[in-house]
Formats: structure tokens, C-alpha cells, sequence
């Protein structure tokens, strides 16, 4: 897999330009010709887009229609043209009509300026948090709302909040009352609203750690007087052990590892398996590549992800932890995430 070109920290906008590398090109001879090519595929699938949104009728058809043609271009042609065409995508009037769509208006816009912030994700957990937002939008705005929340990306990120909640609550079921948690990159902290363990005070501390202040500040107040403790901290501050937040027996990263490199994802890795306790598991989800929004998502949202394959898991997870701990990838019901477990020795 090619890696992207920086490294993500706290600081860094994350956007599609920084992915460029990541799909394999045609010779530079032929650039422009595929160019051309693209361009005249794209103007065909958007004029029967657009002519099935004037028509009005089964809209969220016609959206998976879109989407499902913008897969295939974007795997036709290679890096180099796609992140050509990206552009050329966004410019087109189209873009007006689908970023009336809340979720793709509010990816593209990006209010808190890096892509794939808690409140995105918000808009497909179907959350009060982006009611107003959502109540913003046109009829025909919300009428393509209906599938792009719906489409197999979302659907696999709904469940990925439910496995962790799952995962907090059969942790807390096998250590007891001692049960201490780490969520890394914890957004708006959405799997512990549905945590048995943590309304039934069963948990000795569930630290949800993020970069994004707004997010803190979301977690603070929401879930003031629980065992949930914020912290505003970063993965360059893990990495630099900075954060002194002792030990584990279940650390998961949800959403964050589509943006780092091979080289961050594994130093990040190591450290977690030093902060976890014996018996103690580490979970990271990626957007496998097998994931079919990613031409929607990357032009009209400007949201990239590094999707990862089985071996990509596989070979992070060879790579961070030691042989005596017990591994497994696996990928989520609809294969649009993948997971790699890794439990430490008791
Ligand atoms: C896609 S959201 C995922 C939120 C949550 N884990 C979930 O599954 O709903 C990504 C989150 O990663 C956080 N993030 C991005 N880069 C980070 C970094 N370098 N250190 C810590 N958090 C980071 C963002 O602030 C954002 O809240």
C-alpha cells in the first residue's frame, strides 16, 4: 500500500490532496488522454444523475447510483487522474446540488477545519447533537441524506460504535470493578451512551482522549459525573509519551487509523501494548479497501481515507506487538471496516 504524505498529529488538516499517492497511475504519457476520458465518463454519469434528480422519483436510488459510478471511476483511472478529476468534480455545478445534503455540506465545509470530525461522524450516528444542522437543509437535500447515511460506509461505522461498546462492556464483565478503559481519538465518545457497564457504574475510569477541544468540552459536559474522564491530548503526545495516564485493560482507536501511515499506526501500536495491563486488549478499526463510497467521499465531501486491506492489519499488528500475544483481523458485516485485535499475555 503507498503511504500518504505526512504523517497526521494534532495540528495537521487532513486533506485529499495529502492521499495523492495512494492509488496506482497510468504512465505520464497517457495522463492527459485518461484525463480527457475521465472527464467525458464523469459528464455521462452526472448528466444521468442529474436528470434522475429533475425526475424527482426514488432519489436515494439515484444518490446509490452516483456513488456506485464514482467507485468505479475512481478505480478506472488511477491516483494520478482521480486526484485530477477530483477538482473538476467539485467545481461542477453538481456539487451545489449534493452539498445540499447536510452530512456532504458539512464534510465539505469542514466548520472544525480538519476532515472527519466528531460532529460528521454525528450525522450518521442519526445524533440530536446535528438535529438543527440537519432541520437547515432543503427537501432535496434531505432526500439524498436518506442514502448517504445509508450507504454501506456509514452502516459499517454504526456498527463499528456498536463493537466498542460491546468491547467496554465484555471487558468490565471479565476484570471486575478495576475495569479501566482508553478510547484514542474518542470524538464525541458516542459508544458510551449505549454502555451498560458505564450506567450501571461498573467501570473504574473510561479515559476518552482527543485533540480537538470541542470535543472535550462535548464529552465534559455530557457525561459530567460518570467514570468517563477527558482528556485533551494527541497522538503525537502518546507517541511522545507525554500523556501520563497509567495502564489499561482495553485501549480501541475508532477513526483514527484511516489517517496515519504504516510508520505512525505501528510506533502507536507499540505504545498502547506498553500501556495495556497483562490480559489487556488493543483494538483499531480501519476503512477496508473494499469500501465502496470512496469516490463520493473524496470529491464532493473532500473526506480522504487510507483504507487498509487484511494484510495491511495484519502486517501493523506483526509489526507492533510481540509473538507471544494472541491476534486477529476481521472485517465487519458489509467488509467496509476492518479490525485488528490484539491481546497481551496474562
Ligand atoms: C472520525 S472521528 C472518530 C470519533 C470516534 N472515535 C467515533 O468512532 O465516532 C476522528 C476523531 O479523531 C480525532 N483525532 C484526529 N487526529 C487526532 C490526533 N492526532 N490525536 C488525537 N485525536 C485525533 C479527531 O479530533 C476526531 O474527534
Amino acid at each position: 500500500m503507498a503511504q500518504p504524505l505526512f504523517s497526521l498529529d494534532g495540528q495537521s488538516l487532513i486533506t485529499p490532496e495529502s492521499f495523492s499517492n495512494k492509488l496506482p497511475s497510468p504512465n505520464r504519457d497517457d495522463e492527459t488522454d485518461l484525463l480527457r476520458t475521465a472527464e467525458a465518463e464523469f459528464a455521462i454519469v452526472i448528466n444521468i444523475a442529474i436528470q434522475r434528480f429533475s425526475a424527482g422519483k426514488n432519489l436515494p436510488d439515484a444518490v446509490r447510483w452516483l456513488i456506485g459510478q464514482l467507485h468505479e471511476v475512481r478505480h478506472k483511472f488511477g491516483a494520478a487522474v482521480w486526484q485530477k478529476l477530483i477538482p473538476i468534480i467539485q467545481d461542477h455545478p453538481s456539487a451545489k446540488i449534493l452539498q445540499q445534503c447536510p452530512f456532504t455540506r458539512w464534510s465539505f465545509d469542514k466548520p472544525r477545519g480538519y476532515s472527519g470530525d466528531a460532529s460528521l461522524i454525528d450525522f450518521i450516528y442519526g445524533h440530536p447533537a446535528v438535529a438543527e444542522e440537519v432541520a437547515r437543509s432543503t427537501r432535496l437535500g434531505l432526500d439524498i441524506f436518506d442514502y448517504t447515511i445509508n450507504a454501506p460506509g456509514p452502516v459499517a461505522v454504526r456498527e463499528r460504535r456498536d463493537i466498542l461498546t460491546r468491547y467496554v462492556d465484555e471487558t468490565a464483565a471479565r476484570t471486575g470493578s478495576d475495569t479501566e478503559v482508553l478510547a484514542i481519538a474518542a470524538g464525541h465518545l458516542r459508544e458510551a451512551e449505549a454502555s451498560k457497564a458505564l450506567a450501571e457504574g461498573r467501570l473504574k475510569r473510561w479515559v476518552a482522549l482527543d485533540q480537538d477541544p470541542e470535543s472535550i468540552g462535548s464529552i465534559s459536559s455530557q457525561f459530567h459525573g460518570t467514570s468517563v474522564e477527558p482528556v485533551n491530548g494527541s497522538v503525537r503526545g502518546l507517541l511522545a509519551r507525554k500523556h501520563r495516564i497509567g495502564t489499561f485493560d482495553l485501549i480501541y482507536a475508532a477513526g483514527l487509523y484511516d489517517y496515519l501511515t504504516d510508520k505512525v499506526a505501528i510506533r502507536l501500536t507499540q505504545i498502547c501494548m506498553d500501556m495495556l495491563k497483562p490480559g489487556g486488549v488493543f483494538l483499531f478499526a480501519n476503512f477496508s479497501d473494499e469500501m465502496a463510497d470512496d469516490g463520493y467521499m473524496e470529491s464532493y465531501m473532500n473526506w480522504e481515507l487510507l483504507q487498509r486491506s487484511e494484510a495491511d492489519m495484519w502486517r501493523i499488528s506483526h509489526r507492533s506487538a510481540t509473538e507471544d500475544t494472541e491476534k486477529t483481523v476481521w472485517f465487519g458485516a458489509n467488509r467496509n471496516i476492518i479490525y485488528a485485535a490484539i491481546r497481551k499475555r496474562s
